[in-house]
C-alpha cells in the first residue's frame, strides 16, 4: 500500500478531543486499596460484606490531594483521567443521597469527587468517571458467577427476594447523580455485562445467570445520559452500542471494525496486572514497555487508557510515578506522532510502528539498525526527513534497484524503496522517531 491518501480518521462526532487526544489516566482507587491486594479482593478471598467492613471502618485517605494526580498525569502527557466513582465492592466515592456505603461515612468523611473534578479542570484535562454496574454490596442485586458472595451456601437463600427492578432504579439514580453534580462530565465508563455467561453453581445443581441490557436497563439509561450531558462519550460495556470500544489487557492486531466500519477504541492497560493498589506485586511493565504499547494502539487508531492504582492514604505510589515520569520524558520530545495521529494504512515496518497525521508520517524505531532503513513504497514522496527528539536532518536516497550500489550502499532494493541514513548513535530516548515530511501533492489528504 503507498500512502497516496491517509485513511480517515475515525473520530467521535460529537466528541474528536478524544481520538485526539489518544493518551489517559485509568484510576482505580477504593476500599479495596486498603487491602492492598487486588480491587477483586473481596470475591478471591471469599470475604463476607462483614469481613469486608473493616476496610469500610479504616477508610481515611488522609494524603488525597487530586491535584498530584493530575500533575503526574499531565506529567505523563495523558489528556484525561476516568476515576472509579463505585468499583464492583459498591463503595460510593462521593456523598450519594441514595446509599450509606460511601466515603462521607468513613473516617474519611468527604466528597472525593468534587476535588477530583475541580482538579482536572484545573489542570486543563477531561473529566472520566468509571462505574460499576456490577454491585456486591446492594441488597437486590441477585448473586451470580460473578458475585464476591457466589460460594456461600446460602446463596439462594439470600437471592430471594431481591428485586433486580429496584436495583435498577438504583443504578439510574447514582448515575444521575454523578452526571447532575459535578459540571460536564466527558467520559464514562461503565464496567461490565455478562449477558452470556452461564457459571455453574458450587450446588453443583444449577447454573448462575449473566446480566446484561435488560437487567441494567441500558438503552433508557443510555438516553438519560445523553439527555443530562449531551456531549459525553459513553464505553461499550452496558450490552448496547457505545461511542468506542474497549479491548482489556491486550493489544488488538490492527484498527478495530465492526462490520466494514473502523471503530474508535481504547484499550485500558494496567502497569502490573492489577487495577487496584496491589503492594506486593512486582510484574511492573517498564516505561520502555509502555511507551511501546501507547505507539502501538496508536498506530492501529486506538487510544492508551494506563491504569494507576493509588495508596489508602491517597498517593500514587512511587513506583507507578516512576513509569510515569518515564513516558514523560519521551513525551516532552515525540508526542507530536502521538496527538492527533492515528494509523498510517501502511504495513508496520521491521521492529517498529507508523503513525501518521496530516501529512507527517512518524516512523518509530524498536530496534535501531545499523544503519539503512528501506521503506518500500515511498520513493519520491517524503520531502524531508529529520530526527523528531532533536530535529536533526536524516539523510534519504533511492538507489537504483537495476545496479548494484557498490560495496559501502546496500543494493537490490524493490523499486520505489525509500533508504534512510541513520547516525551510528542511536538518539538518547527510549523509543526513537523519524518525522517524514509527505510529499503533499503525492499524498493528499482525504
Ligand atoms: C475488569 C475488572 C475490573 C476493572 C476493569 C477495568 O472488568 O472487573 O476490576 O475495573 O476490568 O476495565
Amino acid at each position: 500500500m503507498t500512502p497516496s491518501a491517509a485513511p480517515a480518521q475515525v473520530v467521535i462526532g460529537h466528541a474528536p478531543w478524544f481520538t485526539e487526544e489518544r493518551f489517559g489516566m485509568f484510576v482505580h482507587w477504593g476500599l479495596y486499596s486498603l487491602a492492598a491486594r487486588h480491587e477483586w479482593v473481596r470475591y478471591r478471598e471469599n470475604m463476607s460484606a462483614g469481613e469486608y467492613n473493616k476496610y469500610f471502618e479504616h477508610f481515611d485517605p488522609d494524603l488525597y490531594d487530586p491535584r498530584e494526580w493530575a500533575a503526574a498525569a499531565k506529567n505523563a502527557g495523558m489528556k484525561y483521567v476516568v476515576l472509579t466513582t463505585k468499583h464492583h465492592d459498591g463503595f460510593a466515592l462521593w456523598d450519594s443521597a441514595l446509599t450509606e456505603y460511601k466515603s462521607t461515612n468513613t473516617p474519611c468523611g468527604q466528597d472525593l469527587l468534587t476535588p477530583y473534578v475541580e482538579a482536572l479542570r484545573e489542570a486543563g484535562l477531561k473529566v472520566g468517571f468509571y462505574h460499576s454496574l456490577i454491585d456486591w454490596h446492594h441488597p437486590d442485586f441477585t448473586i451470580d458467577g460473578n458475585h464476591a458472595d457466589r460460594l456461600n451456601p446460602a446463596w439462594q437463600e439470600l437471592n430471594k427476594g431481591r428485586d433486580g427492578a429496584r436495583y435498577r432504579a438504583y443504578l439510574h439514580g447514582q448515575v444521575r447523580e454523578l452526571l447532575s453534580n459535578y459540571g460536564q462530565i466527558d467520559y464514562l465508563f461503565f464496567d461490565f455485562s455478562y449477558p452470556d455467561q452461564a457459571t455453574a453453581n458450587p450446588d453443583g445443581g444449577s447454573t448462575f445467570c449473566g446480566k446484561g441490557a435488560s437487567d441494567w436497563g441500558s438503552v433508557e439509561l443510555m438516553e438519560m445520559i445523553r439527555e443530562l450531558q449531551p456531549a459525553i462519550i459513553v464505553n461499550d460495556r452496558l450490552d448496547v452500542p457505545g461511542d468506542f470500544v474497549t479491548p482489556e489487557q491486550y493489544q488488538p492486531a490492527g484498527v478495530m471494525v465492526s462490520g466494514d466500519k473502523e471503530v474508535p477504541w481504547e484499550a485500558c492497560q494496567t502497569l502490573n496486572g492489577s487495577w487496584g493498589y496491589d503492594r506486593d506485586n512486582l510484574d511492573y511493565k517498564s516505561a520502555d514497555l509502555l511507551i511501546r504499547m501507547l505507539i502501538d494502539g496508536v498506530s492501529k487508531g486506538g487510544n492508551l487508557l494506563l491504569n494507576v492504582g493509588p495508596t489508602a492514604r491517597g498517593e500514587i505510589d512511587p513506583r507507578a510515578v516512576q513509569s510515569l515520569a518515564g513516558i514523560g520524558e519521551w513525551m516532552r520530545l515525540h508526542s507530536k506522532s502521538i496527538y492527533g495521529a492515528g494509523a498510517a494504512g501502511l504495513p508496520a515496518p521491521q521492529d517498529g510502528r507508523f503513525t501518521r497525521r496530516g501529512n507527517r508520517l512518524y516512523l518509530h524505531l524498536f530496534a535501531w539498525p545499523f544503519q539503512y532503513v528501506h521503506l518500500p513504497g515511498l520513493a519520491g514522496k517524503v520531502r524531508y526527513a529529520q530526527l523528531l527528539n532533536d530535529a536533526s536532518e536524516i539523510a534519504m536516497m533511492v538507489l537504483d534497484p537495476g545496479q548494484a550500489a557498490g560495496h559501502m550502499t546496500p543494493a537490490g532494493q524493490a523499486p520505489g524503496t525509500l533508504t534512510l541514513k541513520l547516525p551510528v548513535q542511536r538518539p538518547g530516548v527510549t523509543v526513537p522517531v523519524i518525522e517524514l515530511f509527505l510529499n503533499p501533492e503525492l499524498n493528499p489528504e482525504p
